[in-house]
């Protein structure tokens, strides 16, 4: 695992996230390098999801949700009045707990974006399908039918395909919500596997309810406890040498 220190790609301060008069995140600050797998664990609704939707301002949608602090990406304000969410949203894609591939052709799902973006050159869009297909490791399986309909490969596939249809549109940021969760374990192994060689390319948030999935894949762990970063540390360290007694406690079972 790569331990050299990466460039910052994510610059967290002072973040917080109120829903409503519940103060969901406190006053969080972190440094997520870039070209690296950076994993949030900690116990359920300590904030982690939350985190990851203000990363693509997913938490616009929410209504009642309120932040202060700023959050920068390669260095723009994600928050500025001048940000399109949209085009952000194509810089920071998104990959859910349960794969949610539109109810059309697996060439059409991948070929969704680039199209609202403005791609209509078949061969421009073959091109972007089959690349997007590779890097996600599922061309092999579906090329020769990819008018077929998503929704009748299996659940792995269809991760895969989400993982595909995001990478279509050109991100730099790939955040994955408990992406494996609902998968069978060689599924996801194969996301495992799929993310480590993705980080060459993309910035990875993962959430993780699975310790061993984090200390396995990522870089960087962050462990979260009522909406507060009890420590952020290189995986490797976090989980042979905490420094905060809490994530030991958490990380030998003994909470959450
Ligand atoms: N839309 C919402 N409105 C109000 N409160 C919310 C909303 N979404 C989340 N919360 C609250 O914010 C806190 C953090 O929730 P969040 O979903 O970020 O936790 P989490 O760490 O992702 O948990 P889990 O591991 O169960 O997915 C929880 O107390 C939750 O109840
Ligand atoms: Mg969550």
């Amino acid at each position: 695992m790569q331990t050299t220190a990466a460039q910052t790609l994510i610059d967290i301060r002072k973040l917080n996230l109120y829903y409503g008069n519940f103060h969901a995140l406190k006053s969080v600050t972190m440094d997520i390098p870039e070209k690296a797998i950076t994993a949030f664990i900690g116990p359920s609704g300590c904030g982690k999801s939350t985190l990851l939707r203000t990363l693509n301002r997913m938490n616009d949608m929410i209504p009642g949700t309120r932040i202060d602090g700023t959050i920068t990406i390669g260095g723009a304000d994600i928050y500025s009045k001048e940000v399109d969410v949209e085009t952000l949203r194509k810089k920071v894609g998104m990959v859910f707990q349960q794969p949610n591939p539109f109810p059309k052709s697996i060439y059409d799902n991948v070929a969704y974006g680039p199209r609202l973006h403005g791609t209509h050159s078949k061969s421009k869009l073959d091109e972007l399908v089959e690349t997007s297909l590779r890097q996600a490791a599922l061309w092999d399986e579906v090329k020769d039918h990819l008018k077929r309909s998503a929704l009748s490969l299996s659940g792995g596939q269809q991760q895969r395909l989400c993982i595909a249809r995001a990478i279509a549109v050109g991100p730099d940021v790939l955040l994955m919500d408990e992406a494996t969760s609902a998968l069978d374990p060689i599924s996801t192994l194969k996301i495992e596997e799929l993310a480590q060689e993705l980080k060459d390319k993309y910035t990875i948030v993962m959430v993780t309810h699975n310790m061993h999935q984090a200390a396995r894949v990522s870089n960087q762990t962050v462990f979260f406890l009522n909406g507060e970063v009890v420590e952020f540390s290189d995986t490797e360290k976090l989980f042979s040498n905490p420094r905060d007694q809490r994530t030991e406690d958490y990380i030998s079972g003994r909470f959450g």
